[in-house]
């Protein structure tokens, strides 16, 4: 199933069914790539601009929750830049009032290391982790990984050779048997979905993904799976459980080529994904109560 065949949404449709409502609503960007240049459709140094926009109107609408979805800054020669790059972008997302959830991206670890990247943001650690929130449970990937389960490091890693470690493959399976009778959203920037890029598997998949989607789908539970690193944002449902891809906030010039949503999960299992700019809006059905 590609984004297309949800439920199309026209932007005078209720974001949200006025008889079950919201249970739960957060802010979702991704791929802002920042850094002072401009190469292909990136136009990276257009991103701070996007982000101060984008962080008050999630501002503005109190919501509780920001998530990231990785590739926050760009590659540069220079680390001194880099930090520069990334101070940036910390001081813009930490004017947000709520919760900043952030996912790692293969472009964040061009120059830094993991912790370096996630204590110099302000982010949880390790990057891969889970939480609570108003009768859900959040599960934040890193598919920023070797074969060997090793960490992708500065000049150390091919982003087309991404992969869930083993390590990770076990948290994630007794994390989800803990949390079986909750459900449960995924946020992760490699892609865990399955498609294909000139016959071929597309890179922009983890590469042991069938494996971590044989552990989504034991329990019945996962709701959505919120993906960014594929700048076009494709969408899939396997197995019941939908894959969403969320547009690069880099594509494009200017602040009118801002990509951003706010994901409302309502109390039915119902979910909302309202997009702004050029990030695309869907709705996900209620999953079926004869399933
Ligand atoms: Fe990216
Ligand atoms: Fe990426």
């Amino acid at each position: 199933m590609t984004c297309e065949r949800y439920m199309a949404m026209t932007p005078s449709d209720p974001a949200v069914d006025p008889a079950t409502g919201p249970a739960f609503s957060f802010g979702l960007f991704a791929d802002s790539h920042y850094a002072e240049k401009v190469y292909g459709n990136r136009h990276c140094r257009d991103s701070l601009d996007k982000l101060r926009d984008c962080i008050a109107d999630f501002n503005a609408r109190n919501l509780p929750m920001a998530v990231n979805l990785g590739d926050s800054i760009d590659a540069v020669a220079d680390k001194a830049m880099e930090l520069r790059f990334l101070a940036a972008v910390r001081e813009v997302t930490a004017t947000f009032h709520g919760e900043r959830v952030t996912v790692l991206g293969n472009h964040d670890l061009v120059t830094l290391t993991k912790e370096e990247f996630l204590r110099l943001y302000g982010a949880r650690e390790p990057a891969y982790h889970s939480f609570d929130r108003q009768g859900f449970h959040f599960v934040v990937l890193d598919g920023n990984c070797r074969q060997d389960g090793s960490d992708f490091t500065p000049g150390n890693f091919h982003w087309d050779d991404a992969w869930i470690s083993e390590a990770q493959m076990a948290w994630l399976a007794r994390d989800m048997e803990i949390h079986r009778n909750m459900p449960v959203i995924v946020f992760t920037h490699e892609n865990l979905d399955d498609r294909l890029w000139n016959d071929l598997p597309d890179p922009h998949l983890v590469r042991n993904a069938p494996a971590v989607r044989r552990i989504f789908e034991r329990h019945g539970n996962v709701r959505a799976v919120f993906q960014g690193h594929h700048h076009d944002g494709p969408c899939a449902t396997l197995r019941g459980i939908p894959y969403i891809g969320s547009a690069a906030m880099v594509v494009g010039p200017g602040r009118e080529n801002n990509a951003y949503a706010v994901v409302s999960l309502e109390s039915d299992g119902a979910i909302t994904v309202e997009g702004f700019g050029r990030h695309r809006t869907l709705r996900i059905a209620a999953p079926s109560r004869d399933a």
